[in-house]
């Protein structure tokens, strides 16, 4: 597997201050952040994108969205951002409004209010035809594959190449050949997903997102669905995007290999980011924070 990622931000430089990017100081927050706060929708619209010594540039700002349906608020004024190159892990128990952030930042769904900015490009100021590029540029991975059960792995990743970016037959079975080499699956490039076990199912969902060349991928409990001995090779290609400097935010329960990956968690309850920070500040002994509890919890059930 290589790791070398066209577009990818560089990875952010050792030392590197989780959460300084977005020059907030890591640490918990209790209640609403307020719309006044340095994550928060910037004040004339404009994005303002902190660089400098230290800081990688900020690439994906999400700007206090909020999402009702079904009568419920099902998200609070959320906002967060993600460095070039950072992965953040979101974790929070069920019902919470995880996925559904994830869905928003996609645009899937569109918040009712807020805004996301790609790369300082305003969503919510987009046309539709723009939306369509911005959410080509954010790749989206599902626990369940989401592939097309009668085309092979490689025609799985050809067919967005070719309907999508509009590439001829042959360069989109070359590209799509090269993303499934990428995941560790060019042996695999003709069989169904029938054929294939669950962990090479997700590393396929994978190899057809990065074959996008997404700026940022969103990743929606990518191993929730795998058998215990399946779960190591979806991670070690998480790990690979990660230090080839993609840009990852990432729904995921496995808090062995999150804890050691991320530059920060964002634990999410009631739709609300409720704190935030490094694993090293949350996690550490007698922190007596939300995070470290659940992740203790999460942790006797998976028997770490
Ligand atoms: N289309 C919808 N209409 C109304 N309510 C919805 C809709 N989709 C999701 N919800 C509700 O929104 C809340 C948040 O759901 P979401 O799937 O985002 O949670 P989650 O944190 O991802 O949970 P899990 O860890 O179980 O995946 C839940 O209470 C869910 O029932
Ligand atoms: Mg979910």
């Amino acid at each position: 597997m290589t790791a070398s990622l066209p577009g990818a931000g560089a990875r952010p430089a050792p030392g590197f201050a989780p959460g300084s990017a977005a020059g907030t100081s890591p640490g918990r927050v209790q209640g609403p952040a307020p719309d006044s706060s340095p994550e928060g929708p910037p004040a004339s619209g404009a994005a303002s994108l902190p660089e400098g010594p230290g800081l990688s540039p900020c690439l994906l700002q999400v700007c206090g969205i909020s999402k009702t349906m079904g009568g419920k608020l099902l998200l609070d004024n959320v906002s967060l951002t993600l460095g070039a190159g950072e992965l953040k892990v979101l974790i929070g128990p069920s019902g919470g409004g995880k996925s559904t952030l994830l869905q928003c930042i996609h645009f899937l769904t569109p918040p009712d209010s807020g805004d996301v900015l790609l790369d300082g490009e305003s969503a919510r100021e987009m046309s539709r035809r723009n939306i369509c590029l911005f959410r080509r540029e954010i790749g989206m991975i599902f626990q369940d594959f989401n592939l097309f059960d009668h085309l092979t792995a490689r025609d799985n990743v050809a067919v967005a190449l070719r309907r999508v970016k509009g590439l001829a037959k042959k360069a989109a079975y070359e590209r799509a050949l090269s993303e499934l080499d990428r995941v560790g699956l060019s042996s695999k490039a003709l069989l169904y997903p029938s054929q294939l076990s669950g962990g090479q199912k997700q590393r396929v969902s994978i190899a057809r997102a990065l074959a996008m060349d997404p700026k940022v991928m969103l990743l929606d409990e990518p191993t929730s669905a795998l058998d215990p001995e399946l779960i190591g090779e979806v991670l070690k290609v998480i790990q690979d995007l990660h230090d080839g400097g993609m840009t990852m935010l990432m729904v995921t329960h496995q808090v062995g290999f999150a804890r050691h990956i991320t530059e920060e968690f964002l634990f999410m309850e009631g739709g609300r980011i409720t704190e935030r920070g490094s694993p090293e500040e949350l996690l550490r002994e007698g922190s007596g924070s939300r995070t470290a509890d659940f992740c203790s919890k999460l942790s006797e059930i998976q028997g770490g």
